[in-house]
């Protein structure tokens, strides 16, 4: 629920102050969306902005197969799941059977903080440990027990790290502590968290989980280094501990060529937990976890029964069984890596061109381009990026900043995404970047604000073609290690 100090009327709040319990994007000038559709939103005006932000629209906003199938069911029956029903086991079997063998029992929850709640709970019920070893910068909700276990949050607040939460650098190869030069980052930065281990083992203490995104996303959209995965699962078994994948951003086929992220980093790596939910269902509160038979069994056994009210009820199930079958019928992985290899080609080119655009890293349609305001030091250019998606807006392109220094522009559109909407995308970012670069350059002190006025400047953007496109698939490109191809997991560095 979101209560505001001011009228409910997002016209009557624009350029006023909105109440600490609501934040929108674009709070200096917030966007009233009335309708959407594939991936695009209306405003009330009728304005259209393509959405490079809206990871939960996964297979496109309002899709008619998933509001069919959530009517259908929604005029039939919803009810708990204290009854037997069809539609629960029916997608458990399906969500089963994209995960590897041993990842077989599901509890269905409304969402992915309750998710990684109920996680949290089977990793520590497991072996009756309670540390748990978290990436820094990392978010995985909003529960008490969750913002516990995420430094993006708990370091902007007032609360303090607790005794049992452990925080580990993140696996960041270009801004990180080890960068894409080190000889062996992925044993790197897993040494960290043995160190970690041992000195919290050296204390008495005993760590219940590893917890990691697959692909880091509130962290900057950071793609861990091949082979990381595999060395920081052997030191967090051998402590007793699980590893829990949060998929809650990034799954679901987001990552192109594998339908889970945490596949692209080989068959060798299979997490004991992976949480899951945003894209799955659409918009619908639906979330999940999936585990071991040995995992659940240990949980039950504890005799603390697992109940959500509506958690996996029948329309949740629809829904996600709907979002399924459109994921496969349209063929969006395929759309990912076509589309995502096609953009990461244009911004490789924008980046060629722009001071401005430091790194462009990413898999599939999932995609950080990290603003600097050099090249060698790699300052972050945070005002610079606020400025850039205040214009893109502008131009009726969503997108949002992130990362520690909320200086790395995100994508993550809805999966229909097309290669006309990506030119669309970028020919704006370039006009917007051209015109920033000689404003920067201009000022003696290259210092730039959000306030900085940009001169406009005729800037040539082809508008997108609505219709769907086929189109060639670029082979050349060789995505972060990332590939099925398991020769290319050997690259030091997961980089385009
Ligand atoms: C990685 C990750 N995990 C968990 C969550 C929590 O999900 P929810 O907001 O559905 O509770 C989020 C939400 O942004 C997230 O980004």
């Amino acid at each position: 629920m979101c209560e505001l100090y001011s009228k409910p009327d997002t016209l009557a709040l624009r350029g006023k102050h909105i109440g600490p319990s609501c934040k929108v994007f674009f709070a200096a000038d917030p966007i009233k969306i009335m309708r959407a559709q594939g991936q695009y939103m209306f405003d009330e005006k009728g304005q259209r902005y393509l959405d490079c932000i809206n990871n939960v629209a996964h297979v496109g906003h309002c899709h008619p197969e998933v509001v069919k199938a959530t009517a259908k069911q929604m005029e039939l029956l919803n009810t708990n799941s204290r009854f037997l029903h069809d539609n629960i086991v029916e997608y458990a079997k399906r969500l089963t059977a994209t995960l590897p063998q041993t990842l077989s029992v599901c509890y269905f929850t409304n969402s992915g903080s309750e998710a990684n709640d109920l996680a949290l709970r089977l990793a520590r019920q497991f072996r009756g440990h309670q540390d748990v070893i978290t990436l820094d910068h990392a978010y995985h909700g909003h529960l008490t027990s969750l913002i516990e276990i995420s430094p993006y949050k708990f370091q902007k607040g007032k609360d303090v790290k607790k005794e049992f939460v452990h925080v580990a650098p993140t696996p960041d190869t270009y801004r990180g502590k080890y960068r894409e030069d080190h000889e062996d980052a992925a044993t790197a930065y897993a040494d960290e968290v043995e160190k970690i281990i041992e000195d919290a083992q050296s204390r008495g203490r005993k760590i219940a989980a590893f917890i990691a995104e697959s692909m880091q996303s509130c962290g900057g959209q950071i793609i861990p280094p091949a082979g990381y995965f595999q060395k920081v699962a052997e030191h967090v078994r051998r402590a007793g501990g699980v590893f829990i994948a949060d998929e809650v951003q990034v799954g679901f086929g987001r990552a192109g060529r594998h339908f889970w992220s945490f596949q692209m980093h080989g068959k060798d790596f299979i997490p004991d937990i992976v949480t899951m939910g945003k894209p799955m269902g659409n918009g619908h509160p639906v979330a999940c976890v999936v585990t071991t038979k040995e995992i659940a069994e240990t949980f039950s056994s504890a005799g603390m029964e697992y109940f959500n009210t509506y958690g996996g009820n029948p329309v949740s199930c629809a829904v996600g069984l709907a979002v399924l079958d459109v994921i496969e019928k349209e063929n969006l992985q395929g759309n990912a890596v076509r589309v995502g290899n096609y953009l990461t080609e244009l911004l490789e080119a924008q980046k060629a061109k722009h001071p401005l655009i430091g790194d462009i890293r990413g898999v599939g349609l999932f995609i950080g381009i990290d603003l600097v305001k050099d090249h060698e030091k790699r300052t972050p250019a945070t005002a610079e990026a606020q400025h850039v998606i205040y214009k893109m807006k502008e131009e009726g392109v969503l997108l949002s900043a992130d990362g520690p220094y909320r200086n790395v522009l995100k994508i993550k559109p809805p999966m229909c995404f097309t290669e006309e909407d990506a030119k669309f995308m970028v020919d704006h970012l370039d006009g917007i970047l051209t015109v920033l670069e000689e404003v920067t350059e201009t000022k003696s002190d290259g210092v730039i604000s959000e306030n900085t006025v940009c001169r406009t400047k005729e800037v040539h953007v082809e508008q997108p073609n609505h219709g769907t496109t086929e189109s060639r698939e670029n082979h050349s490109r060789k995505r972060n290690g990332v590939c099925s191809d398991q020769r290319t997991l050997l690259s030091k560095r997961l980089k385009t």
